[in-house]
């Protein structure tokens, strides 16, 4: 018997609702019985140039008109080319390559392969390990889960995860300094913990390291400290391991440069990006590769042994590169960087004193509030308060998109709440985001205890 009443969509809680969203403009989505909401976090990190560009919109309509899509294992299209170059002459250090995939995971699993091959084909099969970070997210499908060091995955999934990974602690300073150690010596620290893995590991053993540039989802947009990714560089350099910098969240504009890593003063082997690529307008994810390295595959076997059926889609692409000529035409990083400032000011305004947030992180419109039970010790809520979930549906109710997620100090405990307004918000809707934020968490907390 089928229940008529219920939906057929496979959601991703089969218990709660979520409202239908049925129109989204600028930086706000209205659901179908007209509650509006200011669209604060891209969904999770996506649209960043908000809803109903019209400029994305037509770039589309556009490329529909011409060609859909044509198979990548006969043609290649214009907006693919196009935007390759783009992305190409814009990323740090020289030329690259870029491979066109429909998302994060799907790059993450791109540039595990081609690390895994560039490294046979220089003639080192030995290498068969990755090493990553606890504290990441690279994805859900098994190779870019297997690298990820979200702690609530592995109960369910561990047993069937790749087992050739190694996992180093985070570079993440509020929790994981220890006390009278700076920046500097915490940074060497938490980049030293890759030589010894790799050392461990052995001799030619290591493919490759992979780490968000600044760390989103799973800690709350958690750059790292300065110098850190200059000494993970010098490692990975010394021992033949390549490095991957996944900025599916926190790249194109996002945290103020367009790249995340810019920032850092490193080229990195292989750069993954995703989610506002797009911008949320075509399902895109990219995975750029150092000219250098795809020319050992050009002059070894001439292929990358890999592929999917929308690799390389000719629509997807033509929002991806109508979402480059906007931030071009509009100056949007830099956009970015200064309503970043503006953003965090107010954060400091609104947090900075609250008995709750322990701590205020994050670059350009990348930041995030640590929520703690007490601020001296750090001392998060009970995970039995639900402090994360409590806040979303709050702030949903309150007419606010945020990202909240549980399980910052040890996978379990520990609540955090991470913020990626569009690159096109107002500075009166930051203090809206503001307001609604403050009354949300209050609100969260006050039922949480009750
Ligand atoms: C840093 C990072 N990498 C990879 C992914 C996976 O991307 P997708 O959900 O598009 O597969 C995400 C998604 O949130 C992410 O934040």
């Amino acid at each position: 018997m089928t229940r008529s009443n219920v939906s057929r969509v496979f959601h991703r809680s089969l218990v709660t609702p979520f409202p239908e969203a049925s129109l989204a403009q600028g930086a706000y989505i209205t659901d179908a019985s007209g509650r509006q909401y200011l669209d604060a976090s891209g969904g999770a990190a996506v649209s960043c140039l908000g809803h109903g560009h019209p400029q994305i919109i037509a770039a589309i309509k556009d490329q529909l008109d011409r060609m859909a899509f044509a198979h990548t294992s006969f043609f290649t299209s214009h907006p693919a080319e196009a935007l390759a170059d783009k992305l190409s002459h814009k990323a740090p250090g020289g030329a690259w390559r870029v491979y066109f995939v429909s998302g994060g995971s799907e790059a993450n699993e791109a540039a595990l392969k081609l690390a895994r091959q560039i490294q046979v084909e220089r003639g080192q099969p030995t290498r068969d390990h990755f090493i990553s970070r606890q504290f990441s997210y690279h994805g859900n499908t098994l190779g870019a889960l297997s690298v990820g060091g979200r702690l609530a995955n592995l109960d369910l999934f561990g047993p069937i995860l790749l087992p050739n990974v190694r996992k180093i602690m985070p570079c993440f300073a509020y929790r994981w300094k220890d006390e009278g150690e700076d920046d500097t010596e915490f940074g060497l620290r938490a980049a030293r913990a890759l030589e010894l893995e790799i050392l461990k590991l052995g001799p030619r053993r290591a493919i490759a390291f992979i780490a968000e540039t600044v760390v989103g989802a799973t800690l709350g947009c958690v750059p790292a400290v300065p110098g850190y990714f200059k000494e993970i560089r010098r490692i990975c350099d010394e021992h033949g391991v390549l490095m991957i910098l996944d900025e599916v969240m926190c790249g194109m504009g996002r945290c103020g440069t367009l790249f995340a890593c810019q920032a850092e003063g490193i080229v990195p082997d292989i750069i993954t990006i995703a989610k506002g690529i797009a911008a949320g307008y075509q399902p895109l994810g990219a995975m750029l590769v150092r000219e250098e390295l795809a020319e050992e595959i050009e002059k070894g076997s001439g292929a990358f042994v890999h592929g999917h059926t929308y690799v390389g889609h000719a629509t997807a692409c033509a929002a991806g590169l109508a979402v480059q000529e906007v931030f071009e035409d509009q100056d949007i990083v830099p956009r970015v960087a200064r309503l970043g400032t503006k953003l965090r000011a107010r954060l400091e305004g609104c947090f900075g004193d609250h008995p709750h947030v322990g701590n205020l992180r994050g670059r350009g419109l990348f930041q995030g509030l640590e929520i703690v039970a007490t601020r001296a010790s750090k001392e998060p809520f009970p995970a039995e308060y639900g402090i994360a979930r409590r806040l979303k549906a709050r702030a949903m109710e309150n007419g606010l998109i945020c990202y909240p997620f549980a399980g910052t100090v040890d996978g379990r405990r520990g609540d955090h709440v991470l913020l990626a307004p569009p690159f096109i918000i107002a500075e009166a809707q930051l203090d809206e985001l503001c307001g609604k934020l403050s009354r949300s968490l209050d609100e969260a907390i006050a039922e949480a205890r009750a």
